[in-house]
């Protein structure tokens, strides 16, 4: 399972009157150092991100507010759909694994990653990809 995208459910602590924290440390429930923090917002419900993979890139997302919905497609073509429509759910990308994404209009994405950002990191063309 490690090297599969998949869904990480994380523990809260708190209650519905006093509201809750969600924790993510590195090498304790994230599986790699944490190098870089990114976050998105305001995409509109039309717009599909993504469209891209990454060769050594390995991350967890998480949808801290809204619905997101990743569509993703490893180099054998096994292609899976994951919604990340609470906060305490994280999806592991692991590198090597193409995803397109679509985000509910509230929807603001946190991303741990586990690299600094690297453009020579990407594949943004699905072929090259698909042949590496
Ligand atoms: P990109 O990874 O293509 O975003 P998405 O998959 O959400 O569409 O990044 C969008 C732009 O931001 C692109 O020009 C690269 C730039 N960028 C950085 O400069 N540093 C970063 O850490 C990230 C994630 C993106």
């Amino acid at each position: 399972e490690k090297n599969n995208p998949h869904i990480i459910t994380f523990d809260k602590i708190g209650s519905s009157e006093l509201g809750y924290i969600t924790i993510a440390e590195a090498r304790k429930n994230i599986p790699f150092d944490i190098q870089r923090v990114y976050w998105t917002y305001y995409t509109p419900q039309d717009v599909t991100r993504g469209g891209h993979a990454h060769k050594k890139l390995q991350q967890v997302i998480f949808a801290v507010s809204g619905i997101i919905t990743f569509n993703t497609e490893d180099k054998e073509g096994n292609k899976e759909t994951f919604i990340l429509d609470h906060p305490t759910k994280g999806l592991f990308i692991p590198e090597l694994i193409w995803r397109d994404i679509q985000f509910s209009h509230n929807a603001v994405l946190l991303c741990l990653a586990s690299e600094l950002y690297d453009e020579n990191d990407y594949f943004r063309d699905f072929e090259e990809f698909k042949n590496y």
